[in-house]
């Protein structure tokens, strides 16, 4: 069978800055959190490597243009480092080195028809911001929403796709709930508090795109995670499952294409004492300024049972899971080197659920991908890694796009996690994700990896048998 997908389909890869430029002496770069966590717990990273040792690609950027072309892309997102732009968040000086480096890429990027896709927080809050509380504090809204107009005022006029967030929920899961992020807290109501702040910048931030005119798009990234009950005839299994989609999807999904939070989840919220600090000026806001667009990221499905384990609320308070379980489904797909389920249709119901309960708003795959450790076991004679697994798994995803393109969802594209092997927060460079290689010992040499050939091929024939 053959799978064409639609003319103009987007086919490229996504990165963000924190994990792919590195920091540099001169640079005039800040520190983020980041920067600063790694200097005071530098062991919590896989293999002690931290975000100055990135892929470099602050130099190198001009050469992974080209590896770019070689790999098929005609787009490519990544975000703009706020601590790179506004090193001093006091006087709000920008950065002249950082606006002349975005301006080369993105110049570089369309003169290779490559079109910039371009998104502003990928989790690296500046570390003068996270100093005064970071997204729990008001205030950095407003630092925010002056970022995001200084952005959009610089390089809006040839960048004409802007996110206002990567995976916004990852902030308040890593930051306030699991300890992936800093500042490592467990507190859900703060918690609640990000996750309320970071709708309301997004939504002033596409306040501020539309008022200027440019003549693009605005919209968001959301991993969005189908969650599946363990038994769909078990109503406590549902009830559990639809709580976790309200919780991890639906809190950012709404807000953004309907403007208004679930009522479901608002109500869990009051129930549970978690309500954040809103006022009704707010609210409008949000009903006010919904997404254009809608990125994707597709990684693993969330499997769910009602709560069977007793539930013991520790001083720190209530947690998500004290209202459901993971559901280890026996007979699951498993990428084992990531530890994530792989479920190819999850890729489908999500497209489904947006064509038929968000208004069929216009969407692209932003992020699917294979991490898996250790690739090098993998390099042929010709000294390229063999990622067959990698092709299997995209294709395997593709079809279910395809499908759901037939039933006539509006999915524009489709970019993989991601361009070339890149520094992923305390995971590091423990799994690869790349379709090039990164040799960190050869300073960071690319290597087109096999999947990244394939992916050429891929794109210029707009489908695959
Ligand atoms: C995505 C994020 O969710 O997952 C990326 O947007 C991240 O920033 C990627 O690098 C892979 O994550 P991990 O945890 O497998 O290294």
């Amino acid at each position: 069978m053959k799978y064409q997908f639609p003319e103009n389909f987007w086919w490229g890869s996504a990165a963000s800055g924190p994990q792919t430029e590195g920091v540099f002496e001169g640079d005039g770069k800040a520190q983020n959190i980041w920067d600063f966590w790694y200097e005071e717990k530098p062991e919590k990273f896989f293999n002690g490597v931290g975000p100055d040792k990135t892929s470099q690609v602050y130099k190198k950027y001009l050469e992974d243009i080209q590896l770019m072309k070689e790999t098929g892309h005609n787009s490519f997102r990544t975000s703009i480092q706020w601590s790179r732009l506004i090193p001093n968040t006091q006087t709000r000086e920008i950065n002249q080195k950082a606006v002349d480096f975005y301006n080369d890429m993105i110049d570089h990027l369309l003169a290779n028809k490559i079109e910039p896709f371009m998104n502003l927080y990928h989790f690296d809050m500046p570390m003068e911001l996270q100093n005064k509380g970071g997204w729990l504090n008001r205030e950095v809204v407003d630092d925010y929403v002056f970022y995001a107009k200084t952005c959009f005022e610089l390089f809006g006029d040839r960048v004409k796709k802007w996110f206002t967030h990567n995976e916004p929920i990852v902030p308040v899961e890593g930051g306030y709930l699991y300890g992936w992020h800093y500042p490592d807290e467990v507190n859900l109501k703060h918690g609640v508090q990000v996750a309320y702040h970071e709708a309301l910048a997004s939504a002033k931030a596409i306040e501020v795109y539309h008022s200027l005119n440019l003549g693009g798009e605005i919209g968001i990234v959301l991993n969005l995670t189908p969650s599946y009950p363990r038994d769909e005839k078990n109503e406590a299994d549902v009830k559990a499952a639809r709580l976790v989609d309200g919780l991890f999807n639906r809190s950012f999904l709404d807000p953004a294409v309907k403007g208004h939070f679930p009522e479901d989840i608002v109500e869990w919220v009051k129930e549970n004492d978690l309500m954040p600090v809103t006022t009704p000026e707010d609210l409008q806001i949000i009903a006010d300024n919904t997404i254009d667009l809608l990125g994707v990221n597709y990684y693993q499905p969330r499997r769910v049972k009602a709560k069977e384990t007793p539930v013991e609320i520790s001083e720190k308070g209530i947690l998500p899971e004290d209202f459901y379980d993971i559901y280890d489904m026996p007979g699951k797909k498993m990428n084992p080197y990531r530890g994530w389920e792989i479920y190819e249709k999850g890729i489908y119901d999500t497209l489904i659920n947006i064509k038929d309960n968000y208004e069929n708003i216009r969407c692209y795959i932003s992020e699917n991908g294979m991490g898996v450790e250790g690739e090098e076991r993998f390099v042929n004679e010709q000294g390229m890694i063999e990622d067959d697994y990698r092709i299997e798994f995209v294709k395997d995803h593709l079809k279910w796009v395809h499908q759901a393109i037939q039933e006539g969802s509006a999915v524009q594209g489709y970019h993989m996690w991601t361009c070339m092997d890149n520094w992923s927060w305390l995971n590091a460079y423990k799994n690869r994700y790349g379709f090039i290689a990164v040799d960190l010992d050869q300073d960071g040499q690319r290597t087109i990896k096999k999947s990244g050939y394939w992916f050429k091929e891929l794109a210029e024939a707009n489908g695959f048998d």
